[in-house]
């Protein structure tokens, strides 16, 4: 089915911050909205709140004064549902209440045409249960803009039991148009991003908690090593606990208490405090204006040690790139046959295999063992967590700071957590897109295009686990399985599939 033409009316429900958003977006694709809220006056205040959002684009030269009224004239509040009868399109963003969806749909379908498409913006709320109580459950699907509606590139359409195919066709050609990155998914607990990104806090919650690092570190690293935006903490922090933590109560809940997506104790007690973030002053992080800024911890090469040659034995696999940046930075590098290590003076340095340093030291009988963790790209990254294994002598960081800093990244060490901070938390996210995937959620394109317009990861984390190898992160998984003995590590059966089988997730 095509995209909705521009002759189409498209009327929008509730005028709060997502329904405005949404208006916007149909009117600047140049449908005429039409926008109503109970609340008196609302509709009005919504309209009056996208003219000064379009005004500082006119001032930034964004947008020329012409578009800004075009697009203002587009926009009209009615006061009365009945209005809507001519809409091709209906969109409902009100409170997040099943009953009350319910409610205001049924009022909709009964004033529109046979054909109209009605659209929930519900972040949370199964589009099959709100169709259940329409008298036309085929034509409602889920369109879940991301806030701000008018910045973010995503949408998920999603679709219930009984939504019309030619409605989902319909919704994603639309979003297309009006230059969203739109994605389908079934409709299942947290839809696609809402369940994919749980890892990114849920690892980095359970480190702090582990005590592996403080959070300033877990999200330098993130962020350095990561590649991403932000970390897990400030980006909770910004979220609002509150509202991050609900999240994942739901999925947590929806999901039967599966222990992939177990809540922490420490957001809760932030949550109870009332420490909800930036909004409340203080989170993870202090931000009164004279608060201190916590800074990531770094180890310092110290004046002693100084690294000019390395031995490389085998491929550090992923990790390759780093050798490349470390002979660029003139570090001469001998190589020879081996299982994947630098050795440098008396150290030893391998890649994180998702097992403890301790560990791995033990059984692979190796002295000196320092474990470094996994990088976007290594050939840019500013900082990498290490983690000495408990038999190691403490002089075996020396010489592995000193050659990291002579190649400009700074070092952070992590207590012997398996799998560090990268590595354990990539890892876990692409196991949750593989899951999807495997349970007919969404396609493994849609999961990568979902993570990266609707939270702005770096990659797709199926991409991203490809590119590292779909053998290392089984690998890596079934070790952090084995370390915790838990079944939230258990790595999906399309994962140990496709890491067989040697073939792309993407087929
Ligand atoms: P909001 O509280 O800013 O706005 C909701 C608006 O709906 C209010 O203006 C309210 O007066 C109106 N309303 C409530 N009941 C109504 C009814 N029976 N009839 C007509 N209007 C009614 O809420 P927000 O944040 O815009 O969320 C709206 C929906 O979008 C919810 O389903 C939410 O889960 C979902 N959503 C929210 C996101 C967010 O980040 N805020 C992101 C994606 C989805």
């Amino acid at each position: 089915m095509n995209a909705l033409n521009t002759g189409h009316t498209v009327a929008v429900i509730g005028a709060g911050a997502m329904g405005a958003g949404i208006a916007q977006v149909a009117a600047s694709a140049g449908h005429p909205v039409m926008i109503y809220d109970k609340a008196p006056g609302a509709a009005q205040a919504g309209i009056a709140g996208i003219a000064k959002g379009l005004d500082r684009q006119v001032e930034r030269g964004k947008l020329d004064s012409t578009q800004r009224n075009a697009i203002l004239a587009r926009l009209s509040p009615i006061s009365d549902l009945k209005d809507l009868a001519p809409a091709a399109l209906v969109i409902e963003a009100i409170v997040e209440n099943l009953a009350i969806k319910q409610q205001v749909l049924t009022q909709v379908e009964a004033i529109c045409s046979t054909d109209c498409i009605l659209a929930s913006n519900t972040s949370s709320i199964s589009i099959t249960s709100i169709a259940a109580g329409l008298q036309r459950p085929q034509n409602l699907a889920g369109l879940h803009f991301f806030n701000p509606a008018p910045v973010m590139k995503l949408v998920e359409v999603i679709s219930g039991l009984d939504t019309d195919p030619a409605i989902t066709d319909c919704l994603l050609a639309t979003a297309g148009a009006w230059g969203k990155q739109a994605v389908q998914a079934k409709s299942t607990p947290g839809f696609i991003v809402n369940r994919l990104a749980r890892p990114f806090y849920a690892e980095g919650l359970r480190l702090l908690d582990e005590g592996a690092a403080d959070s300033a570190t877990l999200d330098a690293l993130m962020r350095d090593a990561g590649g991403f935006r932000m970390g897990p903490f400030e980006l909770m922090d910004l979220i609002g606990h509150d509202v991050n933590y609900a999240v994942t109560r739901s999925v947590f809940d929806a999901y039967y208490g599966d222990d992939r997506f177990t809540p922490s104790l420490t957001q809760q007690a932030l949550v109870e405090g009332g420490r909800l973030g930036r909004k409340s002053g203080r989170g993870f992080y202090d931000y009164a204006a004279d608060a201190p800024r916590a800074e990531p911890a770094r180890l310092s090469a110290g004046t002693q040690a100084v690294v000019d040659s390395i031995v490389v034995e085998g491929s550090l696999g992923p990790a390759d790139g780093l050798i490349a940046r470390l002979q660029e930075c003139g570090i001469k590098v001998i190589r020879r046959d081996g299982p994947g290590l630098i050795r440098i003076a008396d150290s030893v340095l391998m890649l994180s295999d998702g097992r403890m340093a301790t560990e791995r030291a033990a059984i692979e009988s190796i002295h000196n063992l320092v474990l470094f963790d996994l990088a976007l790209d290594y050939s840019r990254c500013s900082r990498i967590a290490i983690s000495l294994s408990d038999q190691a002598d403490s002089s075996a960081l020396a010489p592995v700071v000193a050659l990291l800093s002579a190649a400009g990244i700074e070092v952070s060490l992590l207590d012997d957590a398996p799998g560090l901070a990268v590595l354990r938390t990539v890892a876990m996210l692409a196991n949750e897109a593989c899951d999807a995937v495997l349970q007919g959620v969404c396609s493994a394109r849609d999961a990568d295009t979902a993570m990266q317009f609707g939270v702005n990861y770096p990659a797709g984390p199926l991409a991203w686990a490809e590119q590292v190898g779909l053998g290392y992160i089984h690998r890596t998984l079934t070790h952090l399985q084995q370390s915790y003995g838990e079944t939230r590590y258990r790595p999906s059966a399309l994962l140990r599939r496709k890491a067989f089988s040697g073939e792309s997730i993407h087929d």
